[in-house]
């Protein structure tokens, strides 16, 4: 049996509760997905360094996902590395040329470490350094925005992945960001995703435990 892990996204929580956010989710959450967003990147500002260290005080027994949509790399990096979160996630058409450096930095923290791409951004960029992947995040929509429609062929990336990994004998997770909801959430665990990410589909639901409960069951198959 696969189990798919649940990742939601504090993105579409109530920046003003993000306490009450989590506290919604009443532990039916596998990770905690948390935007950063610099304004640069992507045309969005959400989340800092401030916000990530006080969620990793908060519940140092969570799996806290940080997904980093920045720029300059070089000195916004290490500011995470400090907050010491389960996993740093990076793009891979940020500063591509330092995204070996920059996983190895993560590594070396002790911290998993994420490559993200773009849905422009084909699988064959990342080739070269998935080997030093613990996850490859398929971004199904543009980042820097919650509520977007999902992009199909995302899909088509999650499958390349997989059959890299088994024949590669890599060890990555595979997670998708962007666009999940009730329609489609079975065929995105089916197309073999270890990881989903949710954000509208979970908090702009009056029980967002519940619906974490109820999707879990349809996620065993
Ligand atoms: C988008 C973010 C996502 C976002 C997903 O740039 O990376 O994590 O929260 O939101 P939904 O699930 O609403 O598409
Ligand atoms: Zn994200």
């Amino acid at each position: 049996m696969r189990k798919t892990l649940l990742a939601p996204s504090l993105l579409a929580a109530d920046p003003l509760n993000l306490a009450g956010g989590v506290e919604s989710l009443r532990n039916n959450y596998d990770w905690l997905h948390l935007d950063i967003m610099d304004g640069h990147f992507v045309r969005n500002m959400s989340f800092g360094v401030d916000t990530a260290a006080a969620l990793c005080k908060k519940l140092p027994d969570s799996f806290i996902d940080v997904h980093l949509m920045i720029d300059r790399l070089e000195v916004i990096l290490p500011l995470f590395i400090k907050v010491k979160p389960s996993l740093i996630t990076i793009h891979a058409e940020t500063e591509y040329h330092l995204l070996h450096a920059s996983l190895m930095q993560i590594k070396n923290a002790g911290i998993k470490c994420g490559i993200a791409l773009c849905p422009a951004t084909p699988v064959r960029n990342i080739e070269s350094v998935l080997n030093l992947a613990d996850l490859v995040l398929i971004m199904s929509v543009t980042p820097g925005l919650g509520g977007q429609k999902f992009i199909d062929n995302s899909l088509d990336k999650v499958r390349e992945l997989v059959s890299l990994r088994e024949v590669n004998k890599f060890s990555y997770l595979i997670e998708i960001d962007g666009g999940v909801n009730d329609n489609n959430i079975v065929d995105i665990a089916k197309a073999g995703c270890d990881v989903i990410v949710a954000g509208s589909a979970v908090f702009n639901n009056d029980d967002p435990g519940e619906w974490l409960a109820k999707v879990k069951e349809a996620l065993i198959f």
